[in-house]
């Protein structure tokens, strides 16, 4: 499989070789894997998907991975994207979709980039991997590491919820319970590294996770019959997805599948940890560490972003918008959501369905416009957890 042609530093462009283990460009920031689009612009067409595996890798053409004898796989991707009429009669708007990541191998998106980072790491000839994680990512590169054969160490906040860390052990990760936030745990990781040789596959701090989420992007548009919607809502930590849909979108616009047009994407947080929010409404172009970060919404308790500008020029670029949703309202959508689709979302999904209600209410979000919420997980991993009304 023809895989990137090389790595480029977000920040400055500057190129870098694709075909050993990288981490941040020497910039510090984040790099992205570049393919030769304009040598398959013409045989990777949209109706050469039709027949391929329903899963992440019938985009093989433009990941990363080279030898498919690498691919870690377990069944991650093309979740369904569920009609939702009685949800968007709710919501005040025309039609809504629920995309259901919770359908993935260990219930959250995060398998996505896990599986794809952990393809990619065997590859290149990691031997042991770790992560700071707020719990999902943690399960997730736990399962894919299981299944590679490669050791996996995670680090997760001790509130993290309970049969995340359950499943992180029963997955056999070497898991380490810290008093601290997501950040915390980033500073334990980049010890092992330095000391015990370890990769690290921290958010968009090494270049395929982003490569695994970025197929969102392309399955939307597949799942539309070929373009995409009006509106992307999409509850945001680190912004891997959020990031990494505005990616494909850039290259599905190079291979000729859509023109400039794009969805408007809009960033969801909690109210109790909203730094890309603030950054948004101030006008700036990165985000200031959020201190005190307090939400159930365990994915959105994350108080610094390495990918802050990426997230924050998508927002603008799009013509989007943040919004932060208070704990009680996330879970009260849930309940909203469960009793209009069917599908039993993490609070990080009804965040996103209460946002929609209030961007419709306060004319952000027009009626006839046509939305797709991102629920990112199943709700069973946070029972127990719910805030007290
Ligand atoms: C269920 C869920 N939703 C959303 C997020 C945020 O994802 P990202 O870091 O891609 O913004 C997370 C991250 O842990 C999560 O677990």
């Amino acid at each position: 499989m023809p895989g990137a042609i090389h790595l480029e530093c977000t920040a400055t462009g500057e190129r870098f070789e694709s075909e050993r283990l990288q981490g941040l460009s020497p910039a510090g920031k984040p790099l992205y894997a570049r393919y030769d689009l304009a040598a398959i612009r013409e045989t990777f067409r949209p109706e050469v998907l039709r027949g391929r595996r329903p899963d992440m890798w019938r985009y093989a053409e433009v990941l990363p991975l080279r030898d498919p004898a690498c691919r870690v796989c377990l069944g991650e991707g093309f979740t369904p994207l569920i009609d939702a009429p009685r949800l968007a009669s709710r919501i005040g708007v025309s039609r809504v979709w629920v995309k259901d990541e919770g359908q993935n191998p260990t219930g959250s998106f995060k398998a996505r980039g896990l599986g794809m980072a952990i393809s990619r790491a065997k590859e290149l000839g990691a031997t042991a991997v770790a992560l700071p994680s707020a719990g999902n990512a943690g399960a997730a590169a736990a399962a894919y590491g299981a299944a590679a054969g490669i050791p996996v160490h995670v680090v997760v906040p001790n509130d993290t919820p309970r049969p995340i860390v359950e499943e992180i052990r029963a997955l056999g990760a070497d898991l380490q319970l810290i008093d601290g936030l997501i950040n915390d745990c980033g500073r334990i990781v980049k010890q092992g590294v330095e000391e015990k040789g370890w990769f690290a596959l921290s958010t968009l701090k090494e270049p395929y996770r982003v490569e695994g989420k970025k197929t969102m992007g392309y399955e939307l548009f597949e799942q539309l019959g070929g373009r995409l919607p009006d509106v992307i809502l999409y509850p945001t930590g680190g912004g891997t997805g959020l990031v990494g849909m505005w990616k494909a979108f850039g290259e599905m616009e190079e291979l000729g599948w859509i023109g400039s047009e794009r969805p408007r994407m809009v960033t969801v947080q909690a109210a109790g940890c909203a730094p890309m929010v603030r950054a948004f409404e101030s006008g700036a172009t990165s985000a200031e560490l959020w201190e005190g970060a307090e939400t159930y919404a365990s994915g959105l308790r994350v108080p610094a972003a390495v990918g802050d500008f990426l997230i924050l020029r998508a927002l603008r670029e799009s013509g989007g918008t943040a919004i932060a949703i208070p704990d009680h309202e996330m879970h009260e959508w849930v309940y909203h959501m469960g009793a209009d689709t069917g599908v039993f979302g993490a609070p990080e999904g009804g965040a996103v369905a209460a946002a929609a209600w209030r961007l419709r209410a306060s004319g952000a979000i027009g009626a006839h416009e046509e939305v797709v919420l991102f629920n990112t997980g199943g709700g069973l991993n946070y029972v127990g957890n719910e805030p007290i009304d």
